[in-house]
């Protein structure tokens, strides 16, 4: 018996140090943890439980027979952030560079498939030379089982990816097809094909950090949703958006007790909106003075800023914001903004969480780049995101709600549960210069003419009183009032029921 603990506690040691100091100094040189000192931040003191401590990988090609560690450049288990369980799974650099091998992906697969069983969500910490060059096609196997996994388990249960390290080639299909992805700055790159194949075959000069780097993914390409300085502000922030979330798609989000009235008045939001319809203001100085303790949660905040969304909370309870922003681009829709807000709308939908609207949008962008783009595919979108959500649904119009952009932003004709207005809220199907511009075409030339008729125009149908008359809105309220309106309409809502008729799926745009 001493025997064999000893040789437990050996093995157990040669695990934790994978692929030996040498290897753990150089991570810890270019600024990164290893894998086990991450999942030591990312989660609660002591709740680690780890799995398969002992797995080796089977390949005997390439000399790799006597070349095994034990773990096979993966650290699995599970545990719990603020005591709600969570699995993990966290890839060693230091073993054969983080490559993946079958049995690599078998632990990978073993925690995705527990994970679904007991409905908790998986947090994948990645940092891999990708496939593992001597496994060949059994590496490529291992991939697709877990990339099998990512699908089946989408709106099922949370999915978190954090990539700190290399991430390349198919390996990038797997965080891809999370909910969130997390980078951090100068250690962390994603790309499909590296530098070396793009100069080849593209002939351009790029580095791996500007081609996918973190500022890349989430300015550019809107791949990643959150660059962080290091690896412990990722894992930091990993746990603050995780207490947002529910472990899976049977529960409602957790609620976390606040101290926030939640009639507490804001006269300072009276004033937000200035008297003057093309000046901007920041849309999240409302966000923060109506949601508990001013305490929001943005994602994407670097990628198509004209539209903003994220967590907070009302009345202790996750919700969703989805917000145009006018101080960039007016707030309008374009390709970017549609599907970043469409996206994450479906993710509240999948998951129970409600979902707040704050409109102020002039319409879709114009111009051929757009329409090249596929504006119309995207735009849709949002649109079939909004139509097909069954969560509670609360808009505010706080200012323009023009055209089809109107329509869009989770509309009372979307299924929007209740709507407001705000007295400064204009809701027509354009702005009144460039509704005179067309009906009044005749008197262009005449400027006194064109001003009397916009005025006409704006006194008509730039107001809330015209969708007020239809019931589109429920009600005008006062700006101040908002946090106490939203809050007992969540509150009305708690228990909405309604379903979508039964289908394989939907056909979305894409
Ligand atoms: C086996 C690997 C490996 C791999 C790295 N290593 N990548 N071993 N399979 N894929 C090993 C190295 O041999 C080295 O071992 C150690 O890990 C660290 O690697 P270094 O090269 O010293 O580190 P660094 O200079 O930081 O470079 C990291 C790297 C580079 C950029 C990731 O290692 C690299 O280019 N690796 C190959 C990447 C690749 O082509 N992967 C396959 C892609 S195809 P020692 O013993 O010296 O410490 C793919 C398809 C997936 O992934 C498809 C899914 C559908």
């Amino acid at each position: 018996m001493q025997d064999i603990i000893r040789k437990l506690d050996e093995k157990r040691e040669k695990a934790r140090l994978g692929g030996g100091q040498r290897r753990i100094d150089a991570q810890h040189a270019r600024g990164k943890l290893t894998a086990r000192e991450r999942i030591e931040v990312l989660l609660d003191e002591g709740s680690f439980e780890e799995w398969d401590m002992f797995k080796e990988h089977r390949c005997t090609d390439f000399g790799m027979a006597d070349e095994s560690v034990p773990g096979d450049g993966v650290v699995t288990g599970y545990g719990t952030i603020n005591g709600r369980l969570v699995f993990v799974f966290s890839q060693d650099f230091t073993v054969f560079g983080g490559s993946l091998s079958e049995s690599h992906a078998e632990k990978i697969c073993k925690v995705m498939d527990q994970a679904m069983k007991v409905g908790a969500p998986v947090i994948g910490l990645n940092d891999s030379g990708g496939a593992r060059i001597q496994e060949g096609v059994a590496s490529l196997g291992g991939y697709a089982e877990v990339f099998q996994r990512n699908v089946m388990a989408s709106g099922v249960i949370p999915q978190i990816s954090l990539v700190m390290g290399p991430c390349a080639g198919g390996a990038v299909y797997s965080p891809s097809m999370t909910d969130f992805i997390f980078m951090v700055r100068d250690s962390s790159y994603m790309f499909v094909t590296g530098p070396e194949v793009v100069k080849t075959v593209t002939h351009e000069e790029v580095t791996a950090e500007d081609l996918g780097g973190a500022t890349t993914h989430t300015t550019k390409s809107g791949v990643a949703d959150l660059a962080f300085e290091n690896d412990v502000d990722a894992l930091m922030y990993t746990r603050r958006l995780f207490n947002y979330l529910p472990l899976s798609n049977r529960e409602k989000p957790p609620v976390r007790p606040s101290t926030d009235p939640t009639d507490r008045l804001d006269p300072s939001l009276d004033t937000l909106v200035p008297a003057n319809a093309n000046q901007p203001y920041d849309m999240k100085e409302l966000i923060l003075k109506i949601v508990d303790d001013g305490d929001f949660f943005e994602i994407q905040p670097d990628y198509a800023k004209n539209i903003v969304v994220g967590f907070a909370r009302m009345e202790g309870s996750t919700v969703g914001i989805v917000a145009n922003q006018p101080l960039v681009l007016a707030g309008c829709l374009d390709i970017k903004s549609s599907i970043k807000a469409a996206r994450f709308v479906r993710f509240c939908d999948a998951f129970n969480i409600p979902v707040i609207t704050l409109v102020d949008v002039p319409g879709f962008m114009p111009g051929t780049a757009q329409e090249y783009g596929g504006i119309i595919k995207h735009g849709a979108k949002l649109l079939y995101a909004y139509a097909e959500c069954t969560v509670p649904k609360v808009t505010v119009i706080t200012r323009k709600a023009y055209g089809g952009a109107y329509d869009v932003m989770s509309s009372k004709h979307l299924r929007g549960d209740v709507n407001f207005a705000w007295p400064s809220a204009e809701i027509a199907v354009m702005g009144p210069k460039g509704a005179v511009e067309i009906i009044f075409r005749e008197e262009k030339n005449d400027p006194a003419k064109i001003t009397a008729r916009e005025a006409e125009y704006r006194e008509k149908f730039a107001n809330p009183f015209i969708a007020g008359k239809r019931g589109f809105i429920d009600d005008v309220i006062m700006p101040s009032e908002t946090r106490k309106r939203i809050c007992r309409s969540l509150a009305m809502l708690r228990d909405k029921q309604i379903e979508n008729p039964w289908r394989k799926h939907g056909n979305i745009p894409l």
